[in-house]
């Protein structure tokens, strides 16, 4: 029987996926985990819940041998701005988290999924339409730990034969959990605050390019990829993937079409700034279409009706927009 381990489960991701594979499979095949001690029952349905710290590499092998494990969906990990402001704690918990995690996988015979992101770019990337395969010199810790963990995951499947496959995910965008500490997280914030206030003040600048998706479209990618035939895969580890590649002022122009005086000003974040510049523009994601048929569901407009309607009901204010 398959059985599954999710860590980072109260993150941005984690609380949408472990509802999508409970639904799926059963609240008895998924186990989910997080360093916080919180398993609220409204945010993660009613699969059993415990904590796991996945640096502690004692407390995840008697958990994955004690549940049985077969896939392990690893989330765990510290977004960019964060990363970038404790660049230690990040190298503990992004790299030696998976090193913990790939190990687990090799003694007890587990399939797993890592994210990587488009952080494990860099400057001298091309920036536009970046190709599957091309340079990655990152210039943030985030990046390191990112570019370190597809080769580590690369290295895990040739050297030893584990199951490891991945996405290069872009910003994701969602109505559910904020994200915390990521580069991307103005493009959430920013939906919040069409409805709370009609007004947002973004902390990148205007014309800033990146890949974003919406995070049903984010999930669909996470088990298609899993459920793959595997003779199919070249790039197991690092999916370049996206939905739309957009930029402050381009979400504006879409959230007005449903709240005509919703205005944005700019009050740059100096640390987000500088890593966004240094992430692409725009992926080229031929290669996860190739290899195992990934499509989005979501553009842009699309994303932001639902983001809207979800986020008036859970905001509960009347913004006025029409849908
Ligand atoms: N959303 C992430 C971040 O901004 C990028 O992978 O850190």
């Amino acid at each position: 029987m398959t059985k599954f381990l999710v860590t980072g489960s109260l993150g941005q991701i984690g609380t949408e996926l472990v509802n999508t594979l409970c639904d799926r499979y059963g609240k008895n095949s998924v186990v989910i985990s997080d360093k916080r001690v919180k398993c609220d029952s409204d945010q993660i349905g009613d699969c059993e819940c415990v904590v796991l710290d996945v640096t502690n590499a004692k407390q995840l092998s008697d958990l994955v041998q004690k549940q049985k494990i077969t896939v392990i969906y690893h989330l765990a990990a510290l977004l960019s701005a964060t990363a970038e402001n404790n660049p230690q704690l990040a190298w503990d918990i992004n790299i030696n988290g998976l090193y913990n995690i790939l190990e687990v996988a090799r003694e007890n015979n587990c399939a797993v999924f890592i994210p990587s992101s488009i952080g494990a770019f860099g400057p001298t990337t091309p920036p536009e339409k970046t190709p599957q395969d091309t340079i990655q010199r990152p210039t943030t810790m985030y990046g390191v730990t990112k570019v370190a963990g597809e080769l580590l995951c690369d290295y895990y499947f040739k050297r030893f034969g584990v199951d490891t496959r991945g996405l290069r995910y872009p910003g994701i965008i969602s109505y559910k959990t904020l994200p915390g500490g990521g580069t991307t997280d103005y493009a959430v914030e920013i939906y919040y605050e069409a409805i709370r206030q009609k007004k947002y003040t973004c902390s990148l600048r205007a014309g800033t390019f990146l890949d974003m998706m919406y995070m049903p479209d984010a999930i669909k990618a996470a088990i298609d990829l899993m459920e793959a035939d595997p003779a199919k895969l070249i790039h197991r580890n690092a999916f370049n993937v996206t939905s739309m590649s957009v930029d402050p002022e381009k979400i504006t122009t879409s959230i007005k079409k449903h709240i005509p005086d919703f205005t944005i000003d700019y009050k740059i974040d100096p640390v987000r700034q500088r890593i966004a510049d240094s992430w692409p523009n725009s992926m080229d994601d031929s290669a996860a279409r190739e290899e195992w048929g990934w499509q989005p569901d979501y553009n842009l407009d699309k994303m932001t009706a639902d983001m809207l309607k979800h986020l008036e009901d859970k905001l509960k204010v009347r913004s006025g927009y029409n849908e």
